[in-house]
């Protein structure tokens, strides 16, 4: 039986459905999609809220989050990171397994699962490692894991040894399973170009043959993008996904370098693995996700303490927050400035991500009532001190955009609201 207050009818939108905008009303019942059309008359019972001039997309997914539990507890919790993604317009998450312990087994994947049912406000669905304890060795039981997680994935470090990758992408392939591959070669020079893309090499190549789904993490570069373009032209189901501070910030926007004011924590706001490149590799980027190569937009939001991130660029611990800040960001920088569509950019952070991990979702009626509501018009200056994360360390603080997310919508219920 329908109860009160479980209807909201968002009204005068502009919805991104099915690849184009349509201006219509959108009603959510028990928690599903119930009805899209114009002028739907609201009754006593619905929750009615004006959002004329808004935009509405289907809930965003981000592919690579750490949220820190089990095991890091004063870097974020569950509870803490949903609340940062609700604030960002996300519905669902991938945290990746560096963790303690690392989700490699039924067990130490159910301490995790225990944590996210107990606290997760969106929806949480984490990677298990490609390896056992993440140590680059024996490969996880991944029949076993499928069920259970989005994908597979050693984040934080590379697998070294070619054989063992092999075997995981055997492994892939014979259980439909894909692996979300943190490319990084300890051979070369540390955060070289060549560590990250000697590894995506190896693995694109390998990933073709044995025809398994293969995604790597965060590119940084240009020749990453490229050897994931032949990939992709050679049949191969290889994918990627970076992060707005690959396509917005080099090494030269380094407040550190360039203010005489800078402090040890600004210096932390712009460490993080792989790090910021040069103009090309950006310019690359950006060109990879105008034709495609790039189909994918992840944060790798990574919060650490402030102290962790008050040591300065060299001695900080890597990794910055972005869950806050991504779509803002990317709609500010490279929607507002002609580079790409606003579509492409609901692709990149929804219709895509859900298509190449198997997640399903649409805006559509009858599906899960997960929407994000954006105001694209009023500006506002990013304050890391007002995140719902516990992490507060990003490149991004202080800057002047477009695009915050007003509404946060998650199984018909509002999870985040401004
Ligand atoms: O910057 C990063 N932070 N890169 C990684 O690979 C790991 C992540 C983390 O867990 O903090
Ligand atoms: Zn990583």
């Amino acid at each position: 039986m329908a109860m009160s207050g479980n209807r909201i009818l968002l009204k005068g939108g502009r919805l991104f459905a099915q690849g184009k905008f349509i201006d219509s009303d959108i009603l959510f019942s028990d928690g599903i999609i119930s009805r899209i059309a114009q002028d739907i008359v609201p009754e006593g019972d619905m929750k009615v809220v004006d959002i004329t001039g808004r935009v509405v997309s289907y809930g965003l997914v981000d592919v690579h989050v750490h949220f820190r539990e089990p095991g890091f507890s004063a870097k974020e919790t569950i509870a803490t990171g949903s609340a940062a993604a609700a604030r960002g317009g996300y519905t669902l998450v991938c945290p990746m397994p560096n963790l303690k312990p690392a989700p490699d087994s039924l067990e130490t994947l159910g301490v995790q699962l225990d944590l996210i049912k107990a606290q997760a406000t969106v929806d949480v669905l984490p990677f298990a490692t490609i390896t056992q304890r993440r140590a680059g060795g024996a490969v996880v039981d991944m029949a076993a894991l499928k069920p259970y997680v989005a994908g597979f994935s050693d984040d934080g470090s590379g697998v070294q040894t070619a054989e063992v990758m092999r075997e995981a992408m055997k492994l892939a392939k014979a259980n439909d399973c894909i692996i979300s591959a943190h490319c990084e070669d300890m051979d070369e020079p540390p955060f070289s170009a060549s560590s990250e893309y000697r590894q995506v090499e190896r693995d694109a190549i390998m990933a073709a043959e044995i025809g398994c789904r293969y995604h790597v993490c965060h590119v940084s570069t240009k020749e990453s993008v490229e050897a994931i373009r032949k990939a992709k032209a050679a049949g191969a189901s290889v994918t990627c996904e970076t992060g707005p501070h690959y396509l917005t910030l080099i090494q030269a926007d380094r407040v550190d370098l360039n203010d005489p004011a800078a402090t040890l924590a600004d210096g932390g706001r712009f460490r993080m693995n792989p790090p910021l490149r040069e103009a090309d590799d950006r310019e690359a980027l950006i060109a990879g996700i105008q034709d495609g190569t790039v189909e994918v937009l992840a944060t790798d939001h990574a919060p650490h303490t402030a102290d962790e991130k008050s040591r300065g660029y060299d001695n900080s611990l890597m990794g910055i927050v972005g869950l806050e800040t991504a779509f803002p960001v990317m709609y500010t920088k490279l929607v507002k400035t002609g580079r790409i569509s606003l579509e492409k950019l609901f692709e990149l952070m929804c219709d895509n991500p859900r298509r190449i991990f198997g997640f399903g979702g649409a805006l559509a009626e009858g599906q899960k009532a997960d929407v994000a509501v954006f105001d694209l018009d009023s500006e506002f200056t990013i304050d890391s001190s007002k995140f719902a994360s516990m992490g507060h360390s990003t490149p991004f603080d202080g800057w002047q955009v477009q695009g915050h997310c007003v509404m946060t919508i998650k199984d018909g219920k509002v999870v985040y609201s401004e």
